[in-house]
């Protein structure tokens, strides 16, 4: 099983379990961490799945043309303190070279965000 580690508000580091396929909001609520709270279920309409990936893994999780798409974009502009190392994490889909990857949520504070 894909393991994720999530970096939490007060700044407590969370390993969970990854199933392939799912969103990472999908595999916070999984691990039972609704502070990523996605209440739009996934659908690109309420920035409240923002978070920041590792530096390590930015490139790793951009869709396959390397782009963020223009909805995304969009909707990442309304989300609560945006950096460069934001995503929607709606739509990052956890594949296998993804096993490790770390995420942090707004509002903690990493030395790489
Ligand atoms: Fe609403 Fe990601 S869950 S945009």
């Amino acid at each position: 099983m894909a393991k994720i580690t999530f970096i939490m508000r007060d700044g407590s580091e969370v390993e969970g379990d990854a199933p392939l396929g799912l969103s990472v909001m999908e595999i916070a609520h999984h691990n039972k961490l609704y502070e990523i709270e996605g209440s739009c279920g996934g659908s690109l309409a309420c920035a409240t799945c923002h978070v920041y990936v590792h530096p390590n893994w930015y490139d790793k999780v951009l869709p396959e043309d390397g782009a963020i798409s223009e909805d995304e974009e969009d909707m990442l502009d309304l989300a609560f303190d945006l950096r460069k190392l934001s995503r929607l994490s709606c739509q990052i889909i956890m594949e296998e070279h993804l096993d490790g990857l770390i995420v942090a949520l707004p509002g903690s504070k990493p030395d790489w965000a």
